[in-house]
């Protein structure tokens, strides 16, 4: 089988590329590099330099191709609310592009990088796929725009497809060719930034007043190597016509404290960090139920937050 991977040179994407020709898949990366990076990609993949917004580059893209793992879009909260139009236009606009030229190239599976993010303030923990979808921003909004899309693609013209909400992603994982990690600019994931704080310029702990047992916000973390287990599990699980929507997080949840307390203890110091006042739109405590990833997918997260901290500390070198 060949699976084409949008978003291929980034984090996840190339961890994606790596997981599945080592399993034996045939791959080809799509991807503008805009935040990508094109060493991610391995010399031998068949690699389309070319935006979602042209289709003519995906259509050269998806030759050859079975399915799609689609992990390319444009992914940081704040720029989505500064520039919502970008995200509309890349996230929204360029997986319509995309959709409409897998249905000509009678390409009928799809797994899709979902967000948490399309939850928004949490009413009831952990977070069900069924729980209500009020996202807060404009990156949460598209990627409930683009749920609700291939939904309607399913239904309409017999698309089998699969939703990944991921929570928050971490780790690294070792190629033969090096480490394949977060190489974000600006980064606002919370491992990396913890593992490069300095006493000059200290991690920031948004809000230490969050009704949580040690006052600051609770994340899920999901390692990436798990990620991608899942996406194949999720891809081989495709039979027939439909939309599936998966949580994929660890099921339980690390404060930020306790997060700069495993990355202190990888490291042998203190991590330096200053309390500063929380952020608008942070809810208290985002944990994911995995249920269904676990019942129908028969997927098990196995790698904890020490992993993911020794493995992004390893892969910074
Ligand atoms: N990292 C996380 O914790 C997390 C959490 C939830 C969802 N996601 C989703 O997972 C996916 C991958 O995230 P990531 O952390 O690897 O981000 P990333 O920025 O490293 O990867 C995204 C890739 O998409 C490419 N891209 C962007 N716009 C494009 C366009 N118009 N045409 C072609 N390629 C384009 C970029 O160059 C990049 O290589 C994203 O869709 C993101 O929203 C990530």
């Amino acid at each position: 089988m060949r699976v084409l991977v949008t978003g291929g040179a980034g984090y996840i994407g190339s961890t994606a590329v790596d997981i599945l020709t080592t399993q034996g898949y045939e791959v080809s990366v799509f991807d503008d590099c805009s935040t990508g990076h094109g060493d991610n990609v391995p010399t031998g993949i068949t690699f389309i330099q070319g935006s979602l917004l042209n289709r003519s580059e995906i259509a050269q893209a998806l030759k050859g191709c079975d399915a799609v793992m689609h992990f390319a879009g444009k992914s940081l909260v704040g720029e989505s609310v500064e520039k919502p139009e970008l995200y509309w236009s890349v996230n929204v606009g360029g997986t319509r592009n995309l959709l409409d030229e897998m249905r000509v190239a009678r390409i009928s599976k799809l797994i899709f990088s979902s967000s948490a993010a399309t939850y928004g303030e949490p009413e009831v923990l952990p977070i069900l796929e069924s729980a209500s979808n009020k996202p807060t921003n404009a990156y949460g909004a598209t990627k409930l725009a683009v749920d609700a899309m291939i939904t309607d693609e399913a239904r309409g013209h017999g698309l089998s497809a699969a939703s990944l909400r991921y929570f928050n992603v971490a780790g690294a994982l070792k190629s033969t060719r090096g480490w394949l990690t977060e190489r974000h600019n600006p980064e606002t994931h919370l491992i990396p930034n913890v593992l490069r704080s300095t006493p000059a310029n200290p991690v920031k702990i948004f809000g230490s007043d969050w009704p949580t047992k040690d006052g600051t916000c609770i994340r899920d973390y999901v390692h990436v190597v798990d990620l991608i287990d899942a996406h194949i599990k999720a891809l081989n699980s495709l039979s027939k016509p439909g939309h599936e929507i998966f949580n994929l997080g660890s099921g339980g949840g690390y404060s930020v404290r306790e997060v700069i307390a495993a990355a202190s203890d990888a490291i042998g110091s203190q991590i330096p960090f200053i309390d500063s006042p929380r952020r608008a739109g942070d809810p208290a405590v985002l944990i994911a139920d995995i249920s269904k990833a676990k019942r129908v997918l028969g997927w098990e997260p196995t790698r904890n937050l020490e992993a993911m901290v020794s493995d992004t500390l390893a892969s910074f070198g």
